[in-house]
Order: structure tokens, then sequence, then C-alpha cells
């Protein structure tokens, strides 16, 4: 019998990812989603990768009673994978409730559940925002967490120490996986990124440009203590983040795990400045992209790449595709979108 999972936040855009790569590994996935970030478009475009149109529940996490009929209604999840989260970090500094309403009560009320229905194994969505702006790069999952400088950040802080808290109290095992920058598609094209309103993120709003429905893309800062002046991020194809959660999923459920709660470092283990993402986005697609320079956007840190040594050695998994891979995934994509040939 295939281990059925909740995958929370299933129909965004890490999470869609996520759910084609567990039926690719012969998992059975139960997506629960707010649509307040996505559409039921996207269960078509998994049901159409997969053959399997995922069971699907739009629900409200907030809603305690929603979580417990969800797990009421499912005997059989065998864990979570929790994704469902608001993820602006400009928007959480101008509404600080709604993020710590939507991320820490959604994450409470399910990890009750789970205790409550017996599931013992969760995965959780955490980032590099809490290394903040680190003195030394790259960083490993030793590096200091810093105090967050957005409510976003801190919604994932706290997420990470309620965790360790129930995880030690419960019967219950934690993986904790801090991703880096998600970019790209699924190579079908069937699913992808789809903000709403504009990009906050740089692969959409450079593929939006490319397709003519930005002018031109500003890139925040070019006088950051970076190689060209541009800030440096690493950029983790969605698959490969995707294969990294169904691992960590495998570890779990095989009882693998060291510790009860165990943290991952989720990225290529490079860096790239901005610069050179538009210089790659230019050599995959043969387009010329117009940007300009603009002064550096608030929040933002000069330099961020993970240490990825603790995921290859523990989990044996490792990004296997490049940026450009990346890049020319996320550009069909918004082809596709668009309707562009
Ligand atoms: N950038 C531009 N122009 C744009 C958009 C982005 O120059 O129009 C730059 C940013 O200044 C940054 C880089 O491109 O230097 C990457 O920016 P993103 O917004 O794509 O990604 P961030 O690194 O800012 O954000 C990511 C996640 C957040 C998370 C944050 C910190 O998207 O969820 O890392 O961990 F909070």
């Amino acid at each position: 019998m295939k281990a059925t999972i909740l995958v929370t936040g299933g129909l965004g855009y890490i999470g869609s990812h996520t759910v084609t790569a567990l039926y690719e590994a012969g998992f059975e996935a139960v997506i629960v989603d707010d649509l307040s970030n996505s559409t039921e478009a996207v269960l078509d475009g998994i049901a159409r990768i997969t053959g399997v149109r995922p069971e699907f529940y739009k629900e409200d996490l907030r809603d305690p009673s929603a979580v417990n009929r969800i797990f009421a209604e499912n005997s059989r999840l065998e864990g979570i994978i929790h994704f469902a989260a608001s993820k602006y970090v400009g928007e959480s500094i101008e509404k600080p409730l709604l993020y710590y309403e939507n991320n820490l009560c959604s994450l409470i009320h399910l990890t009750k559940e789970a205790l409550a229905h017996g599931v013992r194994h969760f995965i959780f969505s955490s980032s590099c925002t809490v290394y903040g702006e680190p003195e030394e790069v790259p960083v490993t999952e030793e590096s200091p967490v810093l105090p967050a400088v957005s409510p976003y950040g801190n919604t994932k802080q706290i997420g990470e120490e309620i965790l360790q808290d129930v995880a030690q109290a419960e019967d219950l095992n934690v993986i904790l996986l801090r991703y880096f920058n998600p970019v790209g598609a699924h190579p079908t094209a069937e699913i992808g990124e789809l903000p709403r309103g504009v990009p906050q993120n740089l692969v959409p709003f450079i593929t939006q440009t490319a397709a003519g429905v930005r002018e031109e893309l500003k890139i925040f800062g070019n006088d950051y203590s970076t190689p060209d002046g541009t800030a440096v991020r690493d950029y983790i194809h969605v698959m490969d983040l995707a294969e990294a959660h169904v691992v960590a999923l495998k570890r779990l459920l095989a009882g693998e795990n060291k510790q009860k709660v165990e943290v991952f470092n989720v990225g290529t283990g490079r860096g790239n400045s901005v610069l050179e993402v538009v210089k790659t986005f230019e050599e995959v697609t043969g387009k010329s992209l117009p940007y300009s320079f603009a002064p550096r956007r608030a929040g933002d840190i000069s330099a961020v790449w993970a240490d990825t040594t603790k995921a290859e050695r523990e989990l044996g998994w490792k990004a296997s595709k490049t940026l450009a891979d990346a890049l020319a995934d996320a550009w069909r994509w918004e082809k596709k979108v668009r309707k562009i040939k």
C-alpha cells in the first residue's frame, strides 16, 4: 500500500512541485490549500504530470475544526509536509498579525491534530532567512540564527522553535528544511510559479519582463561588496528542492533520522549575483533583458549561499540541475502562461 502524505499548501509553488515528486517516488498525497496564493487549476497540472488527481481540501488551517476533519477523514496519513504559509517579506512588515496568525496558528493546529491522530513524521518549510546577514558564507546548519528582520522571518524561526519543543515532549520526528532561493518550474511546463500581482522575487520578474508584461527589471543595489556589486543568492531548481522533501520523508519513515529534530540546508552550494542570473537568462533564452540599477531594497542582505555538506552526507541528496536549467524551465512556463510561441 502506498504511504499517504498530507501536503499543506500543496497547490502553491513549492508544494505543487513536491506533490509531483511524491507521486514519482510512489507516494500518495492529500492536499490542503486555502487558494490564497494559488488556484485549483494547479491540480489539473499535477494530474497531467502524474496521471492522478490527488484528493484536495480547500481549507484554511487557521480553522481548527477543518484541520480536525482532514485528519479524521484520512486515517492512513503517515507524514506531513507543511508548506502552507504566507511568504512575502515586505507584506509581513505591513501585516504582521496576518503573518503570525496564518503561519503560526496553522502550525499549532496541524501539529496538535497530527499528535492526536498518531502522525509522527513532519517536514517543515524553513528558510535561509534564519541566518540573517551571515558573517561567513557559505552558511552551515551550525551558523548562528540571527534575530529576524521581518515578521515573515520571525515566523520561520518561531516555527522551528515550536517544533523543537514539541518533538522533545512528544512522539514526533521532524525535519526542518531551510530553503535557499527556489526558482524554475516543472520541465513539462504544466506547473510553475504564478505570483499574484507584481512579482516580488527576481526570477518571475525577469520572465515577466522578457514576456513584455513588465517594462524593465530594476536591480536593487549595485554597491554591495560582491564581485560585481549586485547581491548574491543560492538559486535552487524547484524540482531539486522537491526531491529533497522526498528523501527527507523517506528518512523519517524509515526511522533513519539521528535526532528527533534534524535541520538541513537545501541549496546548491553555489552563489550567483543578480547580474549573473540576468546574463544566464539572456544566454539560455537568446533574449536581451532590459534592466537598470535601483537603490538597495530594504531588508535585503548582500550575500548568502548554502554549505550543503550535511544534506549530501546524511540525506545522500545533492542538487543536480543548474541555474541555466532553472531559467530555461521558468521561461518555458512563462511562455505557456502568456501564450507566447
Ligand atoms: N531582486 C532585484 N529586482 C527584483 C527582485 C529581486 O534586483 O525585482 C534582487 C533582490 O534584491 C535580491 C535577489 O534579487 O538581491 C533575490 O531576490 P528575491 O526576492 O528573489 O529573493 P530573496 O533572496 O530576497 O528572498 C528569498 C525568499 C524569501 C525569503 C528570503 C530570505 O523569496 O521568501 O529569501 O530568506 F524570506
